[in-house]
């Protein structure tokens, strides 16, 4: 993405008049601080905080995270960036409530499912309550045979969560008329692991919702006392396509052919306010820009990527990658990524599964094992926002730190806030993040060329058809104008 006009290059000269300090991984290092880091977080948790809890696709809080950025890079650094925003549509889905009255007309503690069905509202569905029975083998509910005999029509289903996908026991309560499934938990507490129905299912179930196992087995105890139990559930859910931004910035200097890329997302999951997921990569980048903002001798142009909607399918990403041209994929020489790179009880994963990989993560291999750390090379996996660049067959690196426990055991959670990072860590790692970009804005000796002949022959046309199938699962939404929420596989 070439951006360059004349203004820039008086912003160019201006700068270079007064400036007279040269860029240098070590000026870059010793400019990096935990404090300024704690700062930038400070800011990212408070954006969430004040706006319900999360920085997530589709919400407010993602838009004053984007405030927060452009603020930075475009009014504040203005001199030595160009900065823009991408724009981009993606559906946005949420479980706005969800209620189960009981018998007695009580509210009963009830969580949704992702790609959940909207029921009638205001009121809900209201019915009989039956009982189906437990298999703890095969699952319950989860085949024809354990429906026989039981005439679900018109009612709400009880039906025990475990062993087969949900999405199953919710396609046969439907095929069998009933209304709703009420689905009790397999744990006892009111800590219901959280689960998805996948998304293609949207269209194909009935309106469910999760209730404690000690509920549960109440509930099923009067029904079988020969009880007639009334309940009902309310599922509101939106599905719509919403707005959502890449904010972009380059370096002034430096030649607009050979670019090197640095990339986090800005955007969190709905559940948290994502300091760690990742406030830290887009702390990382900003700290990294206000260093080198201020030197000069910039080789090679520095472009960073703040991504939006990556927690909802690294929708950003690809979209970015979708839209590069050959040339402009060509010019982009190495690509970093950093998703969680301050995780409370660090791994030090630098990412890399080929030599041309390595040819740039190895800056980041070896200054962490120069500072003690047991760090290795971990193979990418398809869950962060390197994938477009992987399939550009742009060498590619980055740190990542671990997500779930021990690692982070906050992750994806509303407790992903400031208490959940490790500052020795982030620090550490954000200086290794400049030294290495620094060293490659100097030079890109040793950093093959772009492959464009080995796995990916078509290599656009894979990030095509990836965003193509995002495209195609969102219209099966949009038709239903049923609820959900992440993309994801069934969960059990
Ligand atoms: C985010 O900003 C856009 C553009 O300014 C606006 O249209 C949208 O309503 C905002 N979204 C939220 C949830 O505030
Ligand atoms: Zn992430």
């Amino acid at each position: 993405m070439k951006f360059w006009n004349i203004s820039a290059w008086l912003g160019f000269f201006a700068t270079a008049a007064v400036a007279e300090v040269y860029l240098s991984p070590d000026v870059v290092e010793g400019d990096i601080e935990e404090q300024h880091l704690q700062g930038i977080l400070w800011r990212l948790n408070h954006i969430a905080s004040s706006n319900g809890g999360n920085r997530a696709f589709g919400t407010a809080g993602y838009n004053e995270s984007v405030d927060f950025i452009l603020s930075h890079m475009h009014k504040r650094f203005g001199n030595a960036f160009d900065t823009w925003v991408q724009p981009f549509f993606h559906p946005f889905e949420t479980t706005h409530a969800i209620s189960v009255a009981g018998p007695e007309e009580e509210d009963v503690f009830v969580i949704s499912l992702q790609y959940n069905t909207a029921t009638p509202l205001p009121r809900g569905v209201s019915a009989v309550l039956i009982d189906t029975p437990v298999d703890d083998e095969r699952g319950s509910g989860c085949f024809e045979d354990q429906w026989d005999g039981i005439d679900a029509s018109e009612k709400i289903a009880l039906v025990k969560r475990g062993v087969c996908p949900i999405s199953d026991k919710l396609k046969l309560a439907k095929s069998r008329g009933a209304r709703a499934v009420i689905l009790y938990n397999n744990e006892p507490g009111e800590t219901i692991v959280p689960a998805s129905l996948g998304i293609a299912n949207v269209g194909l179930l009935v309106p469910a919702g999760i209730i404690r196992l000690e509920d549960g087995l109440d509930w099923k105890e009067r029904i079988a006392d020969g009880e007639e139990l009334f309940v009902s559930l309310i599922v509101d859910c939106v599905n719509e396509y919403r707005k959502s931004w890449n904010v972009i910035a380059e370096t002034r200097q430096g030649d607009p052919d050979n670019v090197i890329m640095l990339g986090a997302h800005l955007d969190s999951v709905q559940a948290g306010p994502g300091v760690n997921d990742d406030g830290s990569g887009t702390a990382a980048l900003l700290e990294i820009a206000t260093s080198l903002m201020k030197y000069e001798g910039i080789v090679n142009k520095v472009r960073f990527a703040w991504w939006g909607a990556e927690e909802v399918g690294l929708v950003g990403s690809l979209y970015y990658g979708q839209h590069l041209s050959e040339e402009d994929a060509d010019a982009i020489r190495f690509y970093f990524n950093y998703d969680m790179i301050g995780s409370k009880q660090p791994s030090y994963a630098v990412y890399a599964d080929s030599d041309a990989h390595k040819t740039g993560g190895h800056i980041l291999f070896d200054y962490l094992q120069a500072n003690g750390k047991d760090v290795y090379y971990g193979g990418f996996g398809s869950s962060s926002d390197y994938v477009a660049f992987l399939k550009l067959g742009i060498p590619s690196s980055g740190i990542f730190t671990g997500a779930g426990a021990p690692a982070d055991q906050c992750y994806h959670q509303p407790c992903d806030d400031l208490e959940n990072i490790n500052w020795e860590a982030f620090t550490l790692n954000t200086k290794a993040a400049g030294r290495a970009v620094a060293q490659l804005a100097l030079s890109l000796d040793g950093i093959p060329a772009r492959d464009k002949t080995s796995l990916n022959p078509s290599s656009k046309r894979g990030v095509q058809r990836e965003l193509n199938q995002a495209a195609q699962l969102a219209t099966v939404i949009e038709k239903s104008h049923k609820c959900g929420g992440d993309p994801g596989d069934d969960t059990v």
